[in-house]
């Protein structure tokens, strides 16, 4: 069975998506920077679906480990799911560069640079799916937003110049858009019931996207059309307006 690897495991969605995958019987490549959560996490999943499940120390930050990082997996996956990235506080990134450039260089600089790798050796061996997570702000750049949603632009642009680049070399990369999800980032805030997701309906979401080989997925399905009409308010209102 093929194996999938997850970039940023330790995160809610990251475990939804590790379980998800294995209880289809693939074998999973746990990849985060906290070695004793990570090995808590393989430890529950052998246990659960007798796959075969590692783990793997990564920090999307430190650019410069990714190419060993990479070259030392083994088997090599055939799936590679970036889940990792960081949402501050945006009037503090604002005012302080070293915040504002953290959020850009994990979400934008630390995806880029492992799925570059990633993404050439798909294309030498003809074969592979990448998966990136980015979020329904990178489709309009708000005030609230301001750091954190350019940097999921950014990668949604990223994303689908990918897509466009190893489509004849057989190899498929789907974006994924969140709206809300239910997770340890997002615990303290009030979220609608309607328009969030829980963890595992986001894996479910995923997984049967992946399946039927999907481009761009927004989950919930419907912030697809909340994101379309947010789009099509012309410049001149939208800055007026309070997002
Ligand atoms: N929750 C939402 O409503 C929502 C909405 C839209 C999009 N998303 C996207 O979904 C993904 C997961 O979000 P979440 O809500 O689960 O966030 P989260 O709870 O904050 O988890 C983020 C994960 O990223 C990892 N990470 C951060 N910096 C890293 C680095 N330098 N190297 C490796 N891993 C790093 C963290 O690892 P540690 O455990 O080591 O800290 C953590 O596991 C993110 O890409 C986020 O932008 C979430």
């Amino acid at each position: 069975m093929e194996t999938i690897l997850i970039l940023g495991a330790t995160s809610d969605i990251g475990i939804a998506v590790a379980n998800k995958f294995a209880a289809q019987h693939y074998n999973i490549q746990l990849a985060a920077r906290k070695s004793a959560q990570l090995c808590a996490l393989v430890a529950d999943i052998q246990t659960r679906y007798q796959v075969n499940c590692t783990a793997h120390t990564f920090d999307a930050l430190k650019y410069y480990s990714h190419g060993a990082f990479f070259e030392k997996l083994n088997p090599k996956p055939g799936v590679t799911i970036t889940i990792f990235g960081v949402m501050d506080e945006e009037d503090v990134a604002f005012g302080d560069w070293e915040i504002a450039q953290r959020m850009i260089s994990t979400n934008y600089t630390g995806t880029v640079s492992i799925l570059n790798i990633a993404a050439r050796h798909y294309i030498r061996q003809k074969k592979g799916t990448i998966i990136g997570i980015s979020s329904v702000t990178g489709d309009r750049g708000r005030a609230s937003k301001l750091i954190y949603g350019s940097s999921k632009a950014a990668l949604n642009a990223y994303l689908s110049g990918l897509r466009n680049k190893c489509f004849k070399d057989n190899v498929h990369v789907m974006t994924v858009k969140p709206g809300l999800v239910y997770t340890r980032r997002t615990a303290h805030l009030p979220l609608p019931r309607l328009l969030t997701s829980t963890p595992t309906e986001f894996a479910e979401m995923l997984y049967c996207s992946f399946k039927k080989k999907k481009n761009v997925v927004y989950v919930k399905w419907f912030w697809r059309y909340i994101m379309l009409v947010i789009k099509s308010i012309p410049e001149s209102q939208f800055k007026k307006m309070k997002f």
